[in-house]
């Protein structure tokens, strides 16, 4: 049995000055509790408790190169040395930006942010400003940061949630006010006909959803719905935003936009575009984006286009080549496919859906889940019994389901893995309902 009790100590002596022990809730509800790590060392972590684990964290999907890829450290090294901060311009970020111009179809121009939530609002603003209209079209499931005005409808209970083909809107913390929702409304994903009739009421400034659903589950869009939505924005003059924040750079080198051929009017991009560092990037049209500086839209921030994180961004494309994708898109469909046999071998019902270097493993569903109602059918009290089992085999991963995979996640680790998941299997197929 692996143990973490020096990370529950130290969790808990820390309590006293920082809240709970960490700094975003998202760390906070995992078993056995929240743990503290020494260092990371390309696929691994390595605990207080001296445990090492295979992490398939990989920091909420940003570590896609792994936890020490030479490249971006010595990047950072070297920029460190030439400065941190200078409230001005420097030559890195116009190489940055060059660089996901030309990789992603919509990014005429771009700006720089420091966080997914950051850049979400930006998108939201900049839509209302050029359409004069006030209402944000967001979906079921799907997650564009924690700021008040968006924050809406990202899990709800579905006793809250009104019917499927009119749902309503449920905050995602206490603390909201309901009139911080008045310029939103929801609709289920995956189904155009919602989308259509709630566009032709003419009044929708833009519709932002993550085009592949990754947030909750690892959904595709169902053929012909993302070609069908821009139709329908282009048809209401509405705008249309992908949230690339998960799907960027992991689903191909030029997101889910490049993979599924749907180029958006704006999309925003944070996590694996920077390797861990604390970049994100607003990116569309060149009439919409000129609105920041021409247009009376205001975006500032006083970390935007750091030279350090621009450092390690620049480096961090510079690793994510065409081979870079090939090589760990093998990896990762023998560790997806090889989870998904071990789990129907152990007579495990589940659903291991989505991409090569991001699935979603859900037990007890019948069918793949299309949205985020299908989704709340799974066991997750069964899940995340098996992911804690993981951890005591030596492997961390999401109780919610979701599994990222770095370059460093080679044939060795996914063996070990694999191996890992077989053990966990055993231990929990006799407490599951088939
Ligand atoms: C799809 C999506 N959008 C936006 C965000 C917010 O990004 P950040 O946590 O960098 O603010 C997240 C974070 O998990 C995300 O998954």
């Amino acid at each position: 049995m692996l143990k973490f009790e020096e990370s529950a100590r130290i969790i808990a002596a820390e309590s006293q000055y920082v809240s709970g022990g960490v700094n975003s809730n998202f760390r906070l509800g995992m078993s056995p509790g929240p743990l503290v790590f020494t260092h990371g060392e390309g696929a691994y972590l390595h605990d207080v408790d001296g445990n090492k684990l295979i992490d398939y964290y990989c920091g909420m999907g940003a570590m896609v190169l792994g936890h020490t890829p030479p490249g971006v450290q010595a990047a950072v090294k070297s920029q460190v040395d030439k400065g941190i901060l200078f409230a001005g311009q420097a030559p890195i970020e116009y190489e940055a930006a060059r660089i996901i111009c030309e990789r992603i179809p919509s990014a005429e121009r771009l700006r720089f942010g420091s966080s997914g939530s950051e850049v979400a609002q930006a998108a939201m603003r900049v839509s209302r400003a050029a359409t004069g209209r006030q209402t944000i079209v967001k979906f079921e499931g799907h997650y564009h940061g924690w700021f008040d005005n968006v924050l809406w409808s990202t899990a709800p209970a579905l006793a809250d949630a009104g019917p499927a083909d009119a749902p309503v809107l449920v905050a995602g913390s206490k603390g909201q006010a309901r009139a911080d929702g008045d310029g939103l409304d929801v609709l289920q994903w995956n189904d155009l006909a919602a989308v259509e009739a709630r566009l032709a009421r003419g009044d929708v400034a833009a519709i932002m959803m993550e085009a592949a659903m990754c947030n909750q589950g690892a959904i595709a869009p169902m053929p012909g719905y993302l070609e069908g939505v821009q139709a329908a924005c282009r048809k209401h003059g509405t705008i249309l935003i992908f949230d690339e924040v998960i799907t960027g750079f992991r689903l191909g080198a030029s997101g889910a936009q490049g993979r599924f051929n749907v180029t958006p009017d704006l999309s925003i991009f944070a996590k694996a575009i920077a390797n861990g560092f604390p970049v994100a990037a607003i990116v569309g049209r060149a009439d919409l984006m000129d609105m920041f500086s021409t247009g009376g839209v205001l975006h500032g921030g006083t970390f935007n286009s750091q030279p350090v994180a621009m450092a390690a961004m620049v480096a961090t494309q510079q690793g994510l080549t065409p081979e870079h994708y090939e090589r760990t898109s093998v990896y990762g469909v023998r560790l997806r496919d090889g989870i998904r046999d071990i789990l129907a071998q152990a007579g495990i019902k589940a659903q291991v859906t989505g991409f090569e270097l991001m699935f979603h493993v859900a037990f007890g569903l019948d069918a793949p889940a299309r949205n985020y109602r299908d989704l709340t059918k799974a066991d997750k009290a069964g899940y995340s019994r098996f992911s804690q089992a993981l951890l005591q085999h030596g492997v961390r991963v999401l109780e919610r389901g979701a599994w990222f995979v770095s370059s460093e996640h080679n044939d060795a680790v996914v063996d070990k893995t694999l191996e890992a998941v077989r053990a966990a299997a055993k231990d929990v197929a006799p407490s599951l309902a088939t």
